[in-house]
């Protein structure tokens, strides 16, 4: 299937779905709002592959929506994908579930530390991260990444320093980062993880975006990095969800490989009382992983090639106008500051250019001026948007 045809079959109008992104503007943007073009929530304009869509009419005729069990074949087919892609087979007895990863931080937070320990955040990161912290009545202790020209660094003796400074017990590592768009080397890896090792701090790594990455760069699980050396310290967090566009059916993996922290967990665990899995969130997963890698393959060009015209129009047609790099994910940022007054860049982008964006500053201290832009959408959409930022540019 070409990209055309591939639109063609899969861009959804998503308006009047109950979809945050679309129908929660005003709620999120304010009154008079609702006809912002919307480029914020992370998730896509595409329609799921058709082996999930399927697998779930199948199950739904059924009609009965009662208690399940995971079968043998989930964690066959989860695994599958896990070995062939990252080298990292899944053994059953590892394998928690959540519904939601960003509710498996929290209840990683809840499991492995007491009020008040300090839990270190590479910024800027996506706004839970940050929240889920504090929320939790836990220590939110920020290390800044490196920031040049668009792109982002980890600053291995920054971070050191604030989880020495700090007592810090638990990292939570984005990986690939949401919104610097990177895709850690496994030297990068290596580094920071060597650091918590030496200092005893658990790392939760959040991989939800690992099946995004274009061009070259290869993701490695921190589980697998430098042969596995870091495994014990390390619980990793994955889903199906942002791959294949199921955030709605809250299911997702907490992969424990250390039984010690495994039996710690159980014991938390033991008082949520339901850590059973959603069948559908099942049944779609399942589906995605046998059936989903053509789909995801045209999914990857689409946003490779709105990344591609983003960087190439923005940049020419709006002087000063920066790309950040996006090695992974489909959420760059787009910097700012160099043509727009950085306290001006809501009202450029709302009121004149009618975008709805997440703005820098919600990721962290230091990066109002930075827009992010959710290109896992209709390629004309980007268009509409990048021309509106070049002719109310132009307007001054
Ligand atoms: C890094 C990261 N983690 C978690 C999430 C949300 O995941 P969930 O809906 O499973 O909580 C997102 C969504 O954008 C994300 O970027």
């Amino acid at each position: 299937m070409n990209k055309q045809e591939f639109l063609q079959k899969y861009v959804a109008e998503r308006h009047g779905t109950d979809s945050m992104k679309w129908d929660g503007l005003e709620e999120k943007f304010g009154k008079g709002e609702k006809d912002l073009l919307a480029m914020w929530v992370a998730d896509m304009e595409f329609k799921t592959c058709d082996a999930v869509v399927e697998a779930m009419t199948e199950r739904s005729k059924h009609g009965v929506f009662g208690y399940s069990i995971v079968p043998d074949a989930y964690y066959t087919v989860f695994s599958q994908w896990m070995e062939q892609r990252y080298n990292f087979p899944i053994k059953k007895e590892w394998l928690r579930f959540s519904t939601g990863c960003v509710t498996g931080i929290a209840w990683m937070i809840h499991a492995f530390t007491d009020p008040g320990d300090a839990c270190m955040i590479l910024t800027p990161v996506y706004y839970p991260f940050h929240n889920v912290v504090t929320n939790s009545s836990r220590k939110l202790v920020k290390a800044d990444l490196h920031y040049q020209d668009g792109y982002f660094t980890m600053d291995i003796e920054a971070i050191e320093k604030t989880v020495v400074e700090n007592q810090v017990k638990m990292f939570l590592l984005c990986s690939p980062h949401n919104p610097a768009g990177r895709v850690w080397t496994e030297e990068e890896l290596d580094q920071v993880l060597a650091v918590c090792k030496k200092h005893n701090v658990l790392v939760v790594s959040d991989e939800i975006h690992q099946d995004i990455v274009f061009k070259g760069n290869r993701f490695i699980p921190a589980a697998v990095v430098s042969g596995g050396k870091y495994q014990d310290i390390v619980v990793t967090l994955n889903s199906a969800t942002k791959t294949f566009n199921l955030a709605t059916l809250i299911h997702s993996h907490i992969i424990i490989t250390n039984e010690k922290l495994r039996g710690i967990y159980d014991r938390f665990a033991s008082a949520l009382n339901r850590t059973e899995v959603s069948i559908m969130g099942m049944v779609a997963t399942m589906a995605a992983y046998q059936h989903g890698g053509e789909w995801l393959k045209n999914v990857l060009e689409v946003i490779g090639d709105n990344y591609d015209y983003l960087k190439e129009t923005l940049e020419k047609g709006l002087p000063g106008a920066k790309v950040c790099c996006m090695e992974g994910t489909y959420l760059p940022m787009v910097d700012l500051r160099k043509c727009v007054k950085a306290e001006k860049t809501q009202e450029f982008i709302q009121k004149r250019c009618r975008l709805a964006v997440d703005y820098g500053e919600w990721f962290g201290d230091g990066y109002q001026g930075f827009v992010r832009f959710n290109l896992a959408t209709d390629p004309l959409y980007i268009r509409q948007a990048v021309e509106r930022m070049i002719i109310e540019g132009k307007n001054g």
